[in-house]
């Protein structure tokens, strides 16, 4: 397809993109046996379907982690991604606990940029959403027995997606209810693919009841909450901020969490990692959460067992003074001094 001499598709209706897959121009591809045990030289071939053999360790046995990253369109029209190479770090780790090779940070990153380059037109315009990039790594060899694949590929592709308002959150807590597979050994702490369907289930019953998600609990003592299905949890009390320590076997290090840690330090928040009990979330004056689809997102409620806790939001609540200083680093309306944008082009 020919470029466009426009910075957007002008053939979008970029009101109406939602939350699909968009099919997009290009993909990257990079492949990995494990006789060589690195990646080389990745390419960008035409969006479409993989070629798969049926044995392969990723559709059997679930050998896979996903990463989960945006280009935005800042104020001037330029294109910039947010802290890459902290993506490109996770991977690493999630790809060494699934027993996998994986590229190394500088190899991630470059797939990334070049991915978004070659798929430039569907990045939104700015105020109308941004371009999901969905980096996945996976065992494409053939196996049988339970065994780490012979091949792995690495996998980009993107699709644009509209700036997220989903409103305030209506949450459930329910007992002896685990987010995939937590506790000791667990895989919790990673992206591994294996982590996200087995709450399906639940989670359709918990929308079903008319909640928005669910917030887990430790899996050792079920007395400490962790994190929802796919975002982090902060809680606020007057000038302190609260956050489940992240990382180990159960909590996902969201990256939106770490940048929303320093941020809140930088505007005077007392922040503190460590254990949080459903208690102290009960008694907060605002929770809220955090990830890359949401940004940072209020939580209106929380529901665990017939108790129904309800917090602060709108214009004054926390949350939104963070969510402003973040999106206005990301955009380029408040200067990064740390380095977190990354400008491709
Ligand atoms: C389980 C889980 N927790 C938290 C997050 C938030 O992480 P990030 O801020 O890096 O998007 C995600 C999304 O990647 C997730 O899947």
């Amino acid at each position: 397809m020919a470029p466009p001499s426009i910075n957007c598709n002008e053939e979008i209706n970029w009101d109406e993109i939602g939350f699909g897959i968009v099919p997009t121009d290009s993909m990257y591809m990079m492949k990995c046996s494990t006789e060589e045990d690195t990646f080389s030289e990745g390419t960008l071939v035409p969006y479409g379907n993989l070629h798969l053999t049926p044995s392969a360790g990723i559709l059997n046995y679930g050998q896979g982690v996903i990463e989960g990253l945006k280009a935005y369109r800042s104020k001037d029209g330029r294109i910039v991604m947010f802290r890459p190479e902290e993506n490109g770090r996770r991977m690493k780790i999630g790809a060494e606990r699934m027993c996998m090779p994986s590229p190394s940070v500088e190899q991630f990153v470059k797939a990334v940029k070049q991915t978004v380059l070659a798929n430039k037109r569907w990045v939104p315009p700015l105020g109308k959403g941004s371009l999901y990039i969905r980096p996945l790594l996976m065992g494409t060899g053939s196996v049988l027995g339970l065994v780490p694949a012979p091949e792995y590929t690495f996998l980009i592709y993107v699709t644009p997606v509209k700036t997220y308002h989903k409103g305030p959150l209506n949450l459930v807590i329910k007992d002896k209810l685990y987010r995939a597979i937590s506790g000791s050994g667990g895989t919790g702490g990673i992206k591994s693919v294996v982590n996200y369907s087995p709450a399906y289930k639940a989670l359709k019953e918990a929308r079903a009841e008319g909640f928005s998600d669910i917030l887990y609990l430790d899996a050792a003592t079920g007395k400490f909450v962790e994190e929802l299905s796919s975002c982090n949890i902060f809680l606020v009390k007057g000038k302190a901020i609260s956050t489940p320590t992240a990382g180990g076997n159960n909590i996902l290090p969201g990256i939106t969490r770490k940048s929303i840690i320093e941020i809140a330090i930088d505007l005077g928040y007392e922040v503190m990692e460590g254990e949080v009990g459903v208690d102290e979330l009960m008694e907060a004056d605002e929770v809220f959460c955090t990830g890359t689809a949401v940004g940072v997102n209020p939580v209106a409620s929380i529901t665990h067992n017939n108790n129904r806790a309800e917090y602060k939001t709108g214009p004054e609540a926390v949350s939104q003074k963070l969510l402003q200083t973040l999106v206005g680093i990301q955009t380029g309306h408040i200067q990064d001094t740390r380095g977190w944008t990354l400008q491709i082009e």
